[in-house]
């Protein structure tokens, strides 16, 4: 019987009466020795791994890594699974189902005798699903990030995973490329286990992780088959098992100033939009204070550092090669609060004071930055009056102060429809408006935000348009593209009432999104305005359109927000 009485997992295991002897029974047809059930902290490894996610296809080899350091540690590893989002073979999107994983995280932590939780991630929505899920459960928890795929290879040159589709995509369109050379293409591009291996979503939520001090320094850029990788995943369960004695709880490690950090570090990073969005859904499980409009004030002026693509030239095998996240974290103190704690109980700016750089190239020093100010503009106006967002360095300069002609797209359907037709009414100084795509319009609010031009366009030598929806973009894709409008169009936002040949004006320096219609107009329009029809959904996607919130507040659901604690009682929620 467990005998110490601080420990959470006492009360499923510690006690002489019927259902301690329950518990522990049961358990033991598992083969668990005695001491097992005497005091040993108990360590849930939530594992995000499936067949049906390629990107964390090795995290049931992980797990017994991790139980490794945890037996060694004292503790008594239990791993559990949790729905899994595999981000290139779920449908519609993953993002839909990014909720549903973190309650199914919550409450697979706060039900069951766990002590500690390690959460084992890797593709995009994997990390911030169970750390929202973790968040609101509160105990102490470490992320064991899954790391990167080899970088993608193509006659010999590298070239990365999600640049492969954009580059499928125009060369299909374009260049005529034969069936021999995409089928060389499609087997060069994911070489080995791990997640999408240049900056996008997945590798921009590890950097996170490690920025708030969730993981051992160093663990985001080790790609997922360097033996390295293992002995962080087993160092990690060491650590788990100390941070229960420690009572190191999340929401002491997720304080204010660790979201701060991940804000400055994804914009030296050049990390993905979707970062925002997830940020800001984290937060919200801890009751953080944190808006939109933090991730202009606070990154907007941080320098670029990283020579990644989409934006720059490197892949993250690259980047760990160099150093990884730690020079970043060293170049940037500056900017950071370096006195946050992070989970191996340093400061993080101690934990990454004496990291030397391998390559200069692919991570520059803070005073010869590669861009003077990478981070995400908030925009504001009568189109968004709740924000937007657009990424400036992914988008082109000459179109950051732009005023052009409509062409909107009521649904991305309507888009599909229509973009190529020879007769389309657009040249490159119009703005593509696409509709239906926020939280609630599109579930899941896609990432189709970045939407191909017109082929007759393409054909030109046009490659970047302005374009603007309540949609998302890939992590790896790049333009002038205003995305995540908020109030989206289905809930009656202005986007909604954009009609063709509308002038609309983007001036990124100043922060500004406008429709330049009067708003007597306006209001004409919105008085004709009809919603959408209710989509005829069941079950839980049914809870999400009714629950879901804009995309400024995370787009978590209404309900989720905030956390019940570890306690398990009657009344819980
Ligand atoms: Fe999983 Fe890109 S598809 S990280």
């Amino acid at each position: 019987m467990s005998t110490d009485k601080k420990l959470r997992s006492y009360d499923w295991f510690g006690k002489s009466d019927k259902m301690g002897f329950v518990h522990r029974s049961w358990l033991r047809n598992q083969g668990y020795p005695d001491d097992y059930f005497k005091g040993r902290p108990v360590i849930g490894i939530c594992n995000t791994w499936s067949e049906l996610t390629p990107c964390n296809g090795h995290l049931r080899d992980f797990a017994e890594i991790v139980k490794r350091g945890v037996v060694e540690a004292g503790g008594f590893p239990l791993e559990f699974p949790v729905t899994s989002l595999g981000e290139t073979i779920m449908r519609p999107t993953t993002m839909l189902f990014r909720n549903l994983a973190a309650m199914d995280t919550e409450e697979s932590i706060r039900a069951n005798p766990l002590d500690g939780v390690v959460l084992l991630t890797g593709c995009d929505k994997t990390t911030p699903s169970t750390l929202m899920g973790a968040c609101s459960v509160d105990l102490p928890t470490i992320v064991v990030p899954g790391g990167p795929m080899l970088n993608g290879r193509y006659r010999g040159e590298c070239v990365g995973s999600g640049s492969f589709n954009w580059l499928h995509k125009e060369k299909q369109k374009v260049a005529n490329f034969s069936d021999a050379d995409i089928h060389e293409m499609e087997i060069g591009a994911a070489r080995s286990q791990g997640h999408c291996m240049t900056m996008g979503t997945a590798s921009t939520m590890a950097c996170m992780v490690e920025a708030m001090g969730l993981t051992l320094p160093g663990a985001a850029a080790i790609p997922a088959v360097d033996s390295r990788k293992k002995v962080m995943a087993q160092l990690s369960g060491r650590r788990i098992v100390e941070m229960v004695k420690e009572d190191l709880t999340l929401s002491k490690v997720l304080t204010r100033k660790a979201f701060e950090n991940a804000i400055v570090v994804n914009a030296a990073v050049g990390g993905s939009t979707n970062f925002i969005i997830h940020l800001l859904a984290i937060a919200g499980r801890l009751g953080v204070e944190l808006n939109l409009e933090d991730f202009d004030t606070i990154g907007s002026k941080i320098p670029l550092l990283v020579n990644l693509k989409p934006s720059g030239k490197y892949l993250m095998e690259d980047f760990y090669y160099a150093g990884g996240l730690p020079v970043v974290l060293k170049e940037m103190k500056q900017y950071l609060h370096n006195e946050a704690i992070t989970v191996n109980g340093r400061p993080i700016g101690e934990n990454n004071a004496e990291i030397p750089c391998y390559n200069n190239d692919v991570i520059v020093t803070v005073d010869a930055p590669l861009q003077k100010e990478a981070g995400i503009a908030v925009l504001k106006g009568n189109l968004c009056e709740n924000g937007a967002i657009i990424k400036p360095s992914a988008a082109s300069p000459e179109l950051m102060k732009h005023r052009g002609r409509a062409v909107v797209f009521e649904s991305i359907e309507d888009y599909h429809q229509r973009i190529d037709e020879p007769d389309l009414d657009i040249d490159e100084t119009c703005v593509i408006v696409l509709k239906g795509v926020g939280p609630k319009g599109y579930p899941g609010m896609p990432e189709v935000g970045n939407v191909d031009l017109p082929e007759k366009l393409l054909r030109k030598g046009v490659r970047d348009m302005v374009r603007i929806s309540d949609g998302r973009m890939s992590g790896t894709a790049a333009g002038t593209v205003v995305l995540h409008v908020s109030p989206e169009s289905a809930v009656g936002g202005t986007l909604a009432l954009v009609m063709d040949g509308d002038m609309i004006e983007l001036d990124v320096a100043n922060r500004r999104l406008h429709l330049d219609v009067s708003e007597e107009e306006l209001q004409k329009r919105r008085a004709a305005w009809i919603p959408p029809a209710p989509l005829a959904a069941r079950g839980y996607v049914r809870i999400h359109i009714e629950h879901v919130q804009q995309a400024h507040l995370g787009a978590d659901l209404d309900v989720l927000r905030g956390g019940s604690g570890s306690e398990v009682t009657r009344d819980l929620h």
